[in-house]
């Protein structure tokens, strides 16, 4: 067994979110800027699968821990789904996972906790996985955490490039034409997916034909999208990010502070803006011309924003 580290990236939903739920594309992209990373060293014969948290000062005993125990979802469900997948016994390993990813701010930290710690040890256990191996055995993480997830979490933090995905068949990659930057700015607000994504669901039962025509109007936003990303024409980006966000409000999954972030960054300067992920709270993201990227930063941490970060979507190499 030999010493060695791994690491999955964030992620953020440029379009989509909650209508890809019903079978509708959604675009999301990599947030390389932050990351998880685990470590993995032989331990002491006898002592098992140990797992350290170093942000958290927490460490697990993985054949000791109970399945309520706090961090038994985060830290070792995942590495009992690569041990079951590789049939592999407990080994006597210790791992040290450290991330940068903000957590409960819908950036993806779970899934990339789980991807960075099953990276880790199958490859320690001298069975590294495939992206193609290891994306079902996130999903089943993400499902833990979030119910009825769609797997574009997992999908865009395993393979860590811009993906075009539609539940239910395999993730499509596109060309970005034109590079383009996105402030993420954090409302501080965690908010957890499980309930938005309920709500949408009841919103949907009452109504069916109001919810699925919203839905195929978000569809057609991812599409624009993906076509204005591959031509390069990112003129109507900003634009299609203002709708969809105004169509996420009518499934009542935005919040006055996002609605406020998303104001302050157009008024800023921004093309466009919208509430990325789960909703009512988490991130919100902006579409800005460089120039731009510094005033809109500070106005979007004085209207409130904890933390705003900032990401190039670059053509793929
Ligand atoms: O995990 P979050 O909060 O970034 O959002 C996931 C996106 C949803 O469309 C709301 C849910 C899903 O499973 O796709």
């Amino acid at each position: 067994m030999v010493a060695i580290s791994a690491s999955a990236p964030g992620k953020i939903i440029l379009f989509g979110e909650h209508a890809v739920v019903y079978g509708q594309p959604a675009i999301a992209a990599p947030l390389t800027t932050v990351q998880v990373t685990a470590a993995a060293e032989p331990g002491p014969p006898g002592s098992g699968l140990v797992i350290h948290a170093a942000d958290l000062g927490q460490t697990v005993v993985a054949a000791q821990a109970a399945p309520d125990d706090p961090f038994f979802d985060a830290l070792v469900h995942p590495a009992q789904l690569v041990l079951e997948h590789l049939r592999a016994p407990m080994p006597d390993l210790r791992l040290t996972v450290r991330s940068t990813i903000p957590v409960a701010s819908g950036l993806g930290s779970g899934a990339a906790l789980a991807a960075a710690i099953m990276r880790a040890l199958a490859a320690a256990l001298g069975a590294p996985l495939s992206d193609e191996a290891l994306n079902p055995l996130v999903y089943e993480v993400e499902k833990r955490h979030h119910g009825t997830p769609s797997g574009i979490d997992n999908t865009v933090i395993v393979y860590a490039r811009p993906v075009y995905f539609v539940r239910g068949t395999a993730p499509q990659t596109f060309s970005v034409a034109r590079p383009f930057t996105l402030l993420v700015a954090d409302s501080g607000q965690s908010s957890p997916t499980r309930l938005t994504v309920a709500d949408v669901r009841r919103l949907h039962d009452a109504d069916p034909p109001r919810l699925d025509a919203l839905f195929a109007r978000i569809g057609e936003i991812a599409r624009a999208a993906r076509r204005a990303i591959e031509a390069g024409t990112l003129d109507s980006l900003g634009p299609l990010m203002d709708e969809n966000h105004a169509l996420l409000r009518e499934l009542t999954v935005s919040s006055d502070l996002l609605d406020r972030l998303c104001q302050t960054a157009r008024d800023a300067g921004a093309r466009g803006a919208k509430l990325s992920g789960g909703g009512r709270g988490g991130t919100i993201i902006a579409l800005v011309d460089e120039p731009d990227a510094a005033p809109v930063t500070a106005a979007l941490r004085q209207a409130g924003a904890v933390r705003v970060l900032s990401t190039r979507i670059q053509p793929s190499p």
